[in-house]
């Protein structure tokens, strides 16, 4: 038997990775993904190999990321609970079209993860497969009991890791759990499960590694040109950049200003409640500029239609329903929506905060002509026409207004 884990070199999947092969007698073949993890990523195959796997795989799936799971997803405008820009959420269906597809190259008959059973990651990675590839199994151990009753805590793990010759490494003993990619920066748990900690406080901060607090970005704003066509960033500052490397370039001018941080309690999909902290740097700054492009290229009613679907679509990615068909409905809609959306926005960036400063467009539908208040050249509008219009508006306000509402 073969068994694909989603192994990320950490503590959890390195004594998961031994404790599939002891219990199931099976190959293990380890598989991560890069999806801009970074130094996470250092020394990750030697680590595979000498904890037992017999296979491992590192892809760059880095292109795939930024093209096809985080630009659409801002195309939509999408935020969870008006906060969290779901940077783990749209990683998962990834790491679960790629786990499959190295399942089924290698024969292999299950896939397993290391994710909690408390979680929304669970959910993520099996909808995912399941959506992809119905036909493989899924071992979460931590869903086990015989696996929990074995490693009831951490000091367990470290001692079955010590006993098998797994090297433990510092961020184990990190006081909060971490996931990083090229969109983000989680931060949960630990010390964090108490919403009144204060993660901002200043000798709390070493746990960020995305940015500086605004307190500490320069005390000159920075500008910068956003290049947008049919929603999608294609160049920054004149240079011409693929999306990988807008997300990149955001990322360093972002995190230069202190942006993007949140602080959140949020509603898992499993029912309970669960305080995150997130650095978001560059994605935040490209939802800001995205809604500024939109605002001069979009059609009122196309972009009323979009919004009203932002919480659900924000939802879908969210539970781990990116693969289904109904999100795949709604990205039609969203990839409809956004022919328009091209020009430029110029942002200034300073001490946390992105402010507007200047958006153009060739194909825009802001005419000031129009909406000027000296006289109007283009003869587009005749006041005259509101009195009719506002009316037939008062119509049935009027008719309400003298029925007895208490009646
Ligand atoms: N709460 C966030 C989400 O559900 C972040 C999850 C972080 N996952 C992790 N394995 N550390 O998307
Ligand atoms: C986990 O439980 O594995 C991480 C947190 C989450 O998935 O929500």
């Amino acid at each position: 038997q073969k068994i694909v884990l989603a192994y990320s070199g950490g503590l959890d999947t390195s004594v998961i990775l031994k404790w599939l092969k002891e219990t199931y007698d099976a190959e293990i073949i380890a598989f991560t993904a890069d999806i801009g993890q970074k130094e996470e990523l250092d020394g990750l195959e030697e680590k595979a190999l000498a904890t037992g796997a017999s296979k491992v795989y590192i892809d760059d799936l880095r292109d795939e990321f930024a093209n096809d799971f985080i630009f659409p997803m801002f195309q939509a405008g999408a935020m969870y609970e008006g906060q969290y820009l779901l940077g783990t959420s749209i990683a998962r269906p990834l790491i679960a079209k790629r786990m499959v597809d190295i399942a089924r190259a290698e024969g292999a008959t299950a896939i397993a993860h290391g994710a909690t059973g408390k979680g929304n990651d669970q959910v993520r990675f099996e909808l995912g497969a399941a959506a992809l590839a119905p036909e493989i199994d899924v071992i979460a151990p931590w869903r086990l009991e015989e696996f929990r009753n074995q490693f009831p805590g951490r000091a367990e793990m470290i001692a079955y890791a010590e006993a098998h010759g797994i090297p433990v490494t510092a961020s184990a003993a990190k006081p909060y759990s971490m996931d990083r990619n090229l969109l983000h920066i989680s931060y949960e748990s630990g010390v964090l499960e108490d919403p009144w900690f204060d993660a901002s406080a200043e000798e709390n901060k070493d746990m960020y590694l995305l940015s500086v607090s605004p307190e500490d970005a320069p005390n000159e704003p920075e500008y910068v040109e956003l290049e947008f066509k049919q929603g999608n960033v294609v160049a920054i500052n004149g240079e011409s950049l693929t999306p990988l490397q807008v997300m990149e370039k955001l990322n360093e001018l972002g995190g230069k200003h202190g942006i993007g941080r949140v602080d959140m309690v949020e509603n898992r999909f499993v029912g309970m409640k669960s305080r995150g902290v997130y650095e978001t740097p560059g994605g935040t700054i490209l939802f800001t500029a995205h809604r500024k492009m939109e605002s001069i290229t979009m059609d009122r009613e196309v972009m009323n239609l979009r919004d009203s679907l932002i919480t659900r679509y924000s939802t879908l990615v969210y539970n781990g329903f990116w693969f289904a068909p109904e999100r795949l409905a709604i990205q039609a809609l969203v990839t409809e929506s956004q022919k328009n959306v091209s020009g430029t926005v110029r942002l200034k960036l300073y001490k946390g905060n992105i402010i507007g400063a200047g958006v153009k467009s060739p194909v825009s539908l802001y005419n000031p002509d129009i909406a000027t208040m000296e006289a109007d050249p283009t003869q587009a509008y005749d006041q005259g026409d509101a009195t009719g219009f506002i009316r037939l508006n008062a119509l049935r306000l009027k008719v309400a207004a003298g029925v007895d509402q208490n009646q």
